[in-house]
């Protein structure tokens, strides 16, 4: 006999101990989508994907590093070469971690242009840039451990920043390093949040993150509630079921990033010093200062806000804040954009004036924090900081002076 999910047989048995028809329904055969996704709607799959591969990459790569100050370099290089397809695995972590922030930067993109971040999406929108801060965390500690020139010296650089905090940082940058400089017993701390504390914690915000998205339903291109017009059936009218359309269309995204995603890890694994730099194949040497330090490309534009910003009496606390408010006026962002206009699609010519500024400048600070300073690079820094930092304070009365286009009932995909 049929139980209440209509199922028999074994999975009957199941369902009438766990909810794993109800579930499949809610989030995926009955979760409706707005039928007009576009282009950017595949970066939340894709980042997904990515979340995977590095979890899976990491467990096998962990089976033959040695968390130690004296083994860890050789051990990644024993990986490189002597362990059967351990390159390979290598490189789908490493161009992985750089493949994760190209994702999540467009998807995040995504929400600046269609305004997904604002009511009734705020929370989406919080984890999202709170999972943002742990990838952040995941990847400065995952860089430590091949215990290369450019680990070493990046973490002492930026473990410092720490002690530029009044009253507590000397204490606090010890604390984080478990040691005076960075030290075996700092590779052997950041060995262990990067495999399970930080990844266990990435998870469980990314599972809030789908659940708080299935909970509002969907933005979308046009920036319509599609929940606004509902069939007879109760069905949204511009929704389709997520799977089999989405999960379908979304292989098709799945399969164009592979091709890339194969690409670089085939015939560009280091990109030329950008996704692994060139000091990391020698050794770490506490003894030797590498010219230039520079961080990897998705922590350059933070990085060049913090070099910004001079130091006063000794004290580079000021750059500090402003590379820490850099991420944290993200937060604000659903209450700063106060227009009622979602989608970049109907928003006036201000608005995307206002956001190519702030895009534009995100780059060049990106750029610029790849590069040694010189004075003329500092004052463009400068300049791209404050247009960075204007951007959440031009929002707010921005719905003063622009002329947004009416926005439609329904979605605009026929
Ligand atoms: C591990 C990283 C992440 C994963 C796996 C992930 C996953 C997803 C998925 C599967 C969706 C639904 C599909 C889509 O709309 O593309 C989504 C939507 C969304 N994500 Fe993320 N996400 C991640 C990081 C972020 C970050 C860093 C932010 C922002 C700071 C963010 C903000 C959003 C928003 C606002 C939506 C709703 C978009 C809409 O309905 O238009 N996500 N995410």
């Amino acid at each position: 006999m049929a139980n209440t999910q209509g199922t028999t047989g074994l999975l009957g048995w199941i369902d009438e101990r766990f909810p794993l028809t109800k579930m499949m329904r809610e989030h995926l055969t009955e979760y409706y989508a707005p039928k007009n996704f576009n282009f950017w709607y595949f970066f939340g799959s894709l980042a997904l994907l990515v979340l995977v591969n590095q979890i899976l990459t990491g467990i096998w790569l962990t089976m033959s590093y040695k968390p130690s100050a004296a083994d860890a370099f050789a051990s990644v290089e024993y990986i490189m070469r002597d362990v059967d397809w351990g390159w390979l695995i290598r490189y789908m972590h490493s161009t992985g971690a750089s493949a994760f922030f190209v994702v999540v930067y467009l998807h995040m993109f995504r929400a600046l242009i269609y305004g997904s971040y604002k009511k009734p999406r705020e929370l989406i929108w919080i984890i999202g840039v709170v999972i943002f801060l742990a990838l952040m965390a995941e990847a400065f500690m995952g860089y430590l451990l091949p215990w290369g020139q450019m680990s070493y010296w990046g973490a002492q650089v930026i473990v410092n920043l720490f002690s530029a905090i009044p009253v507590i940082g000397p204490d606090l940058s010890v604390w984080i390093r478990g040691d005076f400089v960075v030290s075996d017993a700092t590779l052997n701390r950041f060995f262990s949040l990067h495999v399970i504390a930080v990844p266990l914690v990435l998870v469980g915000l990314v599972v809030a993150h789908i659940l708080a998205l299935h909970e509002v339903g969907s933005n979308n291109p046009d920036g319509v509630e599609i929940k606004k017009v509902k069939g007879p059936d109760g069905k949204p009218l511009d929704g389709i079921p997520f799977h089999p359309y989405y999960t379908v269309k979304d292989l098709v995204g799945v399969g164009v990033f592979l091709l890339f995603f194969s690409f670089v890890i085939f015939f560009a694994p280091e990109m030329g010093g950008y996704f692994l730099e060139h000091p990391n194949f020698d050794p770490a040497d506490p003894m030797k200062t590498p010219p230039h330090i520079a961080p990897v490309w998705y922590f350059t534009p933070f990085y060049a806000i913090l070099r910004a910003v001079p130091s006063f009496a000794g004290t580079q606390v000021w750059g500090v804040l402003a590379m820490g408010a850099a991420i944290v006026m993200l937060f604000f962002l659903p209450w700063l954009d106060r227009s009622p206009v979602k989608s970049i699609r109907y928003r006036g010519l201000l608005f995307k004036l206002v956001l190519a500024a702030f895009i534009i400048s995100f780059l060049i600070l990106g750029y610029l924090g790849a590069l040694p300073t010189t004075p003329a690079r500092t004052t463009l820094a400068q300049v791209c900081s404050v247009i960075y930092f204007a951007f959440f304070f031009v929002l707010p009365i921005l719905p003063w002076f622009e002329k947004t286009k009416p926005v439609p009932e329904r979605v605009t995909a026929k």
